[in-house]
């Protein structure tokens, strides 16, 4: 067992907390081609940022590849939640791929935007992750009109072309409070800077974060259940910081958790990134209780009863079959 502590020992489970809408969709759409094709079924990139997701489905017979070269020819292909440039739209319909596009709605309204405001001829500064998939899906929609602008710093210093025709855009899984106070830089350098018609930063990733903000000053520990590449799960665990955590970690699985973290340790927050399966959760909760740590208060500051229906590829396909 752990280090003892005075006070009672106990967590408290943030929620809403996992699988968003978006990711539960494209899990499914994947489990459903497995289903009607049979294996292999390829798709290009992880199809959500989770370890357990993607080795779970690998091996069921998916092939994850980096780019569409890697896809025999005419294959079924499906495309990660998110989304992709039209680059690779043309790049799959140039090898005659079958697709299905599991990019989550959410993602594909930013794209939409994108298009638009390049169409107005307007300058789009797109604030997100440079490298992270769904920024470069959504600047490959208008890369003439976009400028990606990382983090503070760089709005600090960024140049536009128009800047009384400028527009931001936003990845959707950023730190709330960052994107504000990137954007108020941005607005200070040029005050007829335009905001979205609305947020970029989805529901699922604001309300993860409010979750976490509410737990946290009262947490001496916080958990999040979540992967390296998974930027609202690795923005959880700031968060937790940033609102009063004494210490914060994140785990892929509960076996990476440290005893040596639970010294002096009477509350540990826990929660998960939008890609986590509550499984992997349970299995932390599982340990946690043979750690002393067993009362568990779950925490609500938000429900959540979004849905999206499964890829227009997979419907259609469903329906002939029957
Ligand atoms: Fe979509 Fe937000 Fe989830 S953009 S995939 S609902 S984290």
């Amino acid at each position: 067992a752990a280090a003892v502590v005075t006070g009672d020992k106990k967590v408290m489970l943030a929620a809403p907390r996992g699988y968003c809408a978006g990711v539960d969709r494209a899990v499914v759409a994947v489990e459903k081609a497995l289903e009607h094709h049979g294996a292999p079924v390829y798709v290009r990139k992880e199809i959500v940022h989770n370890r357990h997701v993607v080795d779970t489905l690998e091996s069921q017979g998916v092939v994850f590849v980096n780019e569409l070269d890697e896809v025999p020819q005419g294959a079924l292909t499906v495309f990660s939640a998110h989304g992709v440039s039209p680059a690779v739209v043309s790049q799959a319909a140039e090898r005659s791929l079958k697709t299905i596009d599991a990019t989550c709605p959410l993602v594909t309204k930013v794209h939409r935007e994108a298009v638009r405001f390049a169409k107005q001829d307007r300058s789009i500064l797109l604030i997100g992750h440079e490298g992270h998939e769904e920024v470069e899906g959504t600047y490959g929609e208008a890369p003439e009109h976009t400028t990606i602008v990382n983090n503070p710093e760089e709005a600090r210093t960024v140049q536009v072309q128009d800047p009384d025709n400028l527009i931001w855009l936003s990845q959707t899984t950023l730190s709330v409070d960052e994107t504000l106070e990137i954007v108020a830089i941005l607005r200070e350098r040029f005050p007829n800077l335009q905001d979205p018609p609305s947020d970029d930063i989805c529901y699922a990733t604001s309300n993860r974060q409010a979750a976490i903000k509410k737990i946290s000053s009262a947490c001496d520990l916080v958990l999040i259940v979540g992967s390296a590449n998974s930027s609202n799960s690795v923005r959880l665990k700031e968060v937790a910081l940033e609102y009063g955590a004494q210490r914060a970690e994140r785990v892929d699985f509960a076996h990476q958790v440290d005893e040596s973290w639970f010294e002096g340790v009477a509350t540990v927050g826990l929660s998960s990134g939008a890609s986590v399966p509550e499984v992997l959760v349970q299995d932390v909760l599982t340990l946690l209780s043979e750690y002393g740590y067993g009362s568990v208060e779950e925490v609500v500051t938000a429900e959540e009863d979004i849905i999206f229906s499964l890829p227009k590829e997979l419907r259609a396909e469903m329906k002939k079959v029957g």
